[in-house]
This record gives structure tokens, sequence and C-alpha cells, in this order.
């Protein structure tokens, strides 16, 4: 009855808590596949170790009086306190090592595609290179090719934030006048989650982004296509929003190459539309979240560096929606 249906759904909650695109317990790469090995070994030692403790108490409670002599003579003392632990935390040393030395390697055979990932409060500025040697700016979407490692270099131009895609690696920081350096390699294709991992004033907790895993060919046709500056828009109300954009100065700290639109302080939009999500990964990607973000992002993400445009009126803010939706 009730009892059932209550454990069937606290299991199935717990079993979704570990899970999905932002799990280190479900990795898609080899880095985040040995940091999870990792744990699991340390776990299930720690297990082992406890019940083996546990048990030696109850001999020491309820045990007859032959075993609690045996317990207390000087073997289990020398063996379990002293021997146990050098050998078990050594053992761990020796595997971390290895796993380290592992990591390391394949980080030395890492070439990058050429991908600089900037933190800013509270969103990402990806910066990917051409084989050509042209700079694309994008933002709060990371892609990357398969079955190769690949050289993430992680910068910031504010504070100390951290780079963390649970799926993929472990979380490197990104510290202000350094350059560090992650290598992540994805098994197959498909989508992760990142987030901020390391406190970065009031909307850390909302900077999150979505990585993108592609097999190589379509990796590259993504990045020629990402290169290219933005289309035309192409009906009449497109065509306004793009003109409303323009005038309400949205150019003044935004992107979108190929118009008069170079704007730095924000986000670039050139193929925006194509994103998965806005607001670094707080809302769907729809003409919907952008009007609702254009006018509540205060609200949405509060005190990010735009002002919420409530002066716009429903049809200009569709209007504007509908042009950078169609950025893709
Ligand atoms: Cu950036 Cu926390």
């Amino acid at each position: 009855g009730l009892a059932r249906k209550a454990l069937t759904l606290g299991s199935a909650s717990l079993a979704s808590g570990c899970g999905g695109i932002q799990s280190a317990l479900q990795p898609t790469g080899r880095e985040a596949a040995d940091v999870e090995l990792l744990f699991m070994v340390v776990t299930w030692l720690s297990v082992a170790i406890t019940l083996l403790v546990l048990a030696a108490i109850a001999v020491a409670l309820w045990g007859s009086d032959g075993w609690r002599s045996r317990l207390g003579r000087e073997w289990p003392i020398i063996g379990g306190g002293i021997v146990l632990p050098v050998l078990v935390l050594s053992g761990l040393l020796a595997y971390g090592l290895i796993i380290m030395n592992i990591g390391a390697s394949r980080a030395s055979r890492a070439e990058g595609p050429g991908i600089t990932v900037i933190g800013k409060q509270w969103w990402w500025k990806v910066v990917y290179t051409t084989e050509d040697g042209q700079r694309v700016v994008s933002a709060n979407e990371l892609r990357i090719p398969i079955d190769r490692p690949v050289a993430l270099r992680l910068e910031t131009e504010d504070v100390i934030h951290s780079f963390w895609v649970p799926q993929l690696a472990g979380k490197l920081d990104m510290i202000p006048g350094r350059t560090n350096t992650l290598t992540i390699e994805a098994d197959e294709p498909g989508i992760s989650r990142g987030q901020c991992a390391e406190y970065c004033g009031g909307a850390h907790a909302l900077m999150s982004f979505y990585v993108v895993a592609m097999p190589p060919d379509a990796y590259e046709d993504w990045l020629a296509a990402e290169a290219a500056p933005a289309q035309e828009p192409g009906g009449a109300e497109a065509r306004e929003g793009k003109t409303l954009f323009m005038e309400n100065g949205c150019g003044g700290c935004h992107a979108i190459r190929g118009t008069q639109a170079k704007g730095t302080i924000g986000p670039d939009l050139t193929h925006v539309g194509g994103r998965h999500s806005l607001g670094a990964a707080t809302l769907a990607n729809d003409a919907e979240a952008f009007a609702n973000w254009i006018r509540n992002n205060q609200r949405i993400k509060p005190d990010n560096l735009m002002p919420g445009y409530r002066n716009l009126e429903r049809d200009e803010l569709s209007a504007i929606a509908i042009y950078l939706e169609g950025l893709d």
C-alpha cells in the first residue's frame, strides 16, 4: 500500500539524485571514469573497514570470554592498529598516483582544438580558434569533438570561478592572471551539464552551462558555421526586432558578428538561437524565454550586469525575441 509506494518513490528519487547529465557517478568521459572508479574503491573499502571495526566492537561488548581475551592480545592491536592502516593507506596512495599519471599522460597527448573558457560573473565566455587561426567567440555552451583528449585553457576576467563538468572530469579553478589547463575526453556524443564550483558572488548557483560532445566531422561543420557571421533575419517581425535591438543600445554590450553590434561586456549573441539554454543554463532557449530574460533578467538572475528592459512593449519584446531566436 502506502508504505510500498513511499519506498518506490524514495528509491526512485534517490536513484535520480545520483543520475543524470550532471552526475559524477554517470561518467561519459575518461577523466570522470577514473574519478568514479577511485570513488567506488574508496567507498567500498571504507564500508569493509567500518564493518570490521563494528564486528570488533560487537565482540568486545558481547563476545565470549575466549574471543574477548583474544581481541585484547598484542596482535590485533599491532595488526589492526598499525599494519592494516599502513597497507590500506599506502595502497590508496599508490593507486591515486597511478591514476594521476594516467591522467597526465593523456593530457600530454592532447592537442587542443584551441578552446579557451573564460569565467565571468555569472556566465562563461568560450573562444574557439579555428585551424586557420580565426578566433570565434561564443558563450555559455561548450562544444567538443569526441574520442580525443581536448586541452581546455581556463581563465577568468574577474573573480575566481571553478570549471566543473562532473560527467567529463574533475573540477579546476579559474584564477585571475593565470591560465590553467584541463584535459577532457568524451567517449560518446551527448549533452552534459556543467556548473561553476567556486562561490563567485550572488548568482554563483546560476552559473551553469551545457557541454555538447559531437563526432569530429559534425564538430568541424558546427565550428565552420559558428565562425560565420550572423544571417540576416528573414521575416518582417525579425527585421523589426533587429532594428529595435540596435536602437535600444543592446549592441553596446553584446556582439552579433556581421552587424554593428560589437559590445564585449555581455555574451556574444552571433548564433545564440542555436544554443541549448539562455542565461547560462537558467532558461530554455525559445522566443518566450528571450522575452522573459530581456524584461525580467534581474529577477531571474539578480545583480547580473544587464538591466531589465521594462520599458519595452509586448510586441517590441516579442520582435526582439524572434530576431534573437532566429540567430542560429
Ligand atoms: Cu562562478 Cu561560482
